[in-house]
């Protein structure tokens, strides 16, 4: 597997690849890969010629107080994976100085993910968005592809990184593939390590409110407060869970709604903390069609 440490060799790789005629497909991830990195690597092999998965712990989205330090960073572990899942991928690895040359701290020009990146994850990781806005178009200038991969666990990040493409004409498209889960429906995510056995137990609540509130629309449940009381409710069960927020939003602006709309696309997200780990879950849903639904009386 082929790794790639400088901004300036990752350009020259890329470059000569596109004037070949072949098709980029970027992951970008901070390493620590799991089985919801594999599904990524996976649709990138499949939607283009070659394939490259960053492994970059990007400083300026985490806020003070927040894991940066404590981050796993199991590189040779990473690569090996990354080796069985796709032995022809290409691995950029940069080190903090290549993608921030003058320093983390400098006054340097940011992407600013505007009201998208204060809502829901935003309204609590202060900057958080615009430092993933910054760094996944510093990934695009240096890995230069044509389609970049993400997983829609992540689906604040997901709706603001397609935003980037299109907003700033990137000519890239932007693809979610769905959340992989354990087989309790806990979503994979590189955090769940930090769980003590009894946290990961109860942690199992986060994809129930989640799936509750998306069976809910399903049934023809319009009304936000419901939908909310629904998620919390099971939230409520789960031993130690401190919920930052469960909040139905449009799919589109993430702005909430008092009610859903028939045919709306919405999305169903809840934040929580079990001891001091923070997990997301979410879910794209739609609303059925204003013939079919059957909205109880509020
Ligand atoms: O989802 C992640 O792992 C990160 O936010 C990303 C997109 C790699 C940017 O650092």
């Amino acid at each position: 597997m082929k790794i790639i440490t400088s901004v300036r060799k990752m350009q020259a790789w890329a470059s000569k690849r596109r004037a070949a005629g072949r098709r980029i497909a970027l992951v970008p991830t901070m390493g620590a890969l799991h089985a919801g990195h594999e599904a990524l690597v996976r649709a990138a092999t499949s939607s283009a010629d070659d394939a490259v998965v960053s492994i970059f712990v990007n400083p300026t989205q985490f806020g003070p107080g927040e894991d940066f330090d404590i981050y796993p960073r199991p590189f040779e572990k990473d690569v090996k994976l990354l080796g069985a899942w796709s032995p022809d991928a290409v691995a950029f690895a940069p080190e903090a100085g290549e993608m921030y040359p003058e320093g983390v701290q400098a006054d340097r020009l940011s992407v600013s993910a505007g009201a998208l990146g204060r809502r829901l994850c935003g309204a609590f990781r202060p900057g958080h968005f615009d430092g993933v806005a910054t760094v996944v178009l510093k990934l695009f200038h240096a890995c230069r592809p044509d389609v970049a991969v993400f997983g829609l666990k992540d689906a604040q990040q997901f709706v603001i990184l397609r935003r980037l493409a299109q907003d700033m004409l990137l000519g890239i498209r932007v693809m979610g593939v769905p959340t992989v889960r354990e087989a309790d429906g806990l979503a994979f995510s590189s955090r769940n390590a930090y769980l003590s056995p009894a946290e990961r137990k109860a942690a199992v609540a986060v994809p129930q409110a989640v799936r509750a509130a998306q069976e809910a629309i399903g049934r023809g449940e319009q009304r936000r407060a419901a939908l909310v009381e629904a998620m919390r409710s099971i939230l409520r069960r789960a031993a130690d869970a401190r919920v930052e927020y469960a909040e139905v939003v449009d799919a589109d602006t993430l702005q909430p709604m008092e009610a859903i709309a028939p045919g709306q696309r919405v999305l169903a997200a809840v934040a929580a903390y079990f001891g001091n780990t923070r997990l997301i879950d979410s879910v794209f849903t739609q609303a059925p069609a204003a013939d079919s639904a059957s909205p109880r009386k509020p």
